[in-house]
């Protein structure tokens, strides 16, 4: 705390990320993070760009980039926009979309970055609760308000909604913006993206840091009608014009590109999930449907906290939410099959000494 803060920082609660511990290596499982590098296609790209030319400001517009993802997605290139990660275009889109006075609706259980957005701000929004199934209640997304916000598939629950009823929900919300982020959706879902095109109150959002192995270099893309990217780039240009840098935007044309390699990792995630889901009710867990790259699952005789902090011991870190009605649960991110291998094992084990 320091006498030279305004109020808004005295104030706010940032986002809490999860551990990225140095102290020693640990089989990560806690920040949905994926488990094969990059394309060699990509790292080459980016070696490339390691040149005089970083003297020079990238290209403020990302054109090459759009290009290929417009060409990827059979979208034109005024409708697509390109971010910081998701995170910065979820920032920008709260700017943009959502105003004061109307609230915004979004589910309790979810992505903790929009409670921060909202309050950051000073936007007003609806926690929706989620059903006992932990599914989205569209109804109560239907009433009125100031704009939408969910993720598909849900975080941390996992679980998918079909285009036919997010269809329903955008067709019910024609005066405000409904954005879907589309963070998890490439291992499984089918995007929104295709509605573009018919609503034009759509917002989809994805990144490169799940299903693309790029966390690291912080790039996502929203997809809409033009006028809602203009308004994005409105915003954009308003803070910082080159939020996307050199490396960053050769490393994420190649990694667009490199469709086969994409397909490739993807199938091999989703397939181990289905392994370690038969593996983890084998071992009394409930694990909810998923269709992202996590599974979020609980236990009837040994506590979510219990759970998190012997495998943290054991050297296997998964994310625990000490938070009303799911602080029983864990996430756990799907590693390759050895990592997985090793944490059904260490819970065997666990649950054994128990
Ligand atoms: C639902 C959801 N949206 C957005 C993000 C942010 O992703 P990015 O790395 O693109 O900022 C995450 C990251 O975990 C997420 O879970």
């Amino acid at each position: 705390m320091s006498k030279y803060w305004n109020d808004k920082v005295r104030e706010i609660e940032p986002y809490v990320p999860g551990e990225q511990p140095k102290d020693r290596k640990y089989i990560k499982l806690n920040t949905n993070e994926n488990p094969y590098p990059p394309s060699d296609k990509v790292l080459e790209a980016m070696k490339n760009e390691l040149n005089g030319d970083l003297k020079l400001y990238p290209d403020p517009t990302c054109s090459e980039l759009i290009s290929e993802i417009a060409n990827y997605y059979k979208l034109d290139d005024d409708e697509i926009f390109i971010g910081n990660g998701s995170d910065e275009i979820l920032a920008f889109s709260f700017m943009t979309f959502f105003s004061k006075d109307k609230k915004i609706l979004f589910p309790d259980i979810s992505y903790t970055f929009y409670k921060v957005y909202a309050e950051l701000f000073d936007l007003n929004y609806e926690l929706i609760k989620l059903d006992d199934n932990f599914d989205i209640p569209l109804e109560e997304l239907k009433k009125t308000n100031g704009g939408v916000i969910i993720p598909n598939p849900n975080a941390p629950t996992g679980k998918y909604i079909n285009t036919e009823s997010l269809k329903n929900l955008i067709e019910a919300n024609r005066d405000s913006v409904v954005i879907i982020d589309e963070a998890y959706i490439d291992f499984g879902g089918q995007s929104m993206v295709e509605f573009i095109d018919e609503y034009d109150n759509l917002l989809v959002i994805q990144t490169l840091s799940k299903s693309r192995s790029l966390a690291g270099l912080r790039v996502g893309f929203a997809l809409a009608h033009k006028d809602l990217i203009e308004g994005l780039n409105r915003i954009k240009n308003s803070i910082n014009s080159y939020t996307i840098d050199r490396v960053a935007l050769a490393g994420a044309k190649a990694a667009i590109q490199d469709t086969k390699y994409f397909e490739k990792i993807t199938k091999k995630i989703i397939k181990t999930r289905e392994k370690v889901v038969k593996e983890l009710e084998k071992l009394n867990f409930r694990v909810l449907k998923s269709e992202s790259n996590f599974l979020f699952v609980s236990h009837n005789k040994a506590s979510g906290k219990f759970l998190y902090e012997n495998l943290k011991d054991q050297g296997i870190l998964v994310r625990y939410f000490d938070k009303e009605r799911i602080d029983n649960f864990l996430r756990i991110t799907i590693g390759t099959d050895e990592e997985m291998d090793i944490l059904i094992e260490k819970l065997r084990l666990i649950l054994n000494n128990n």
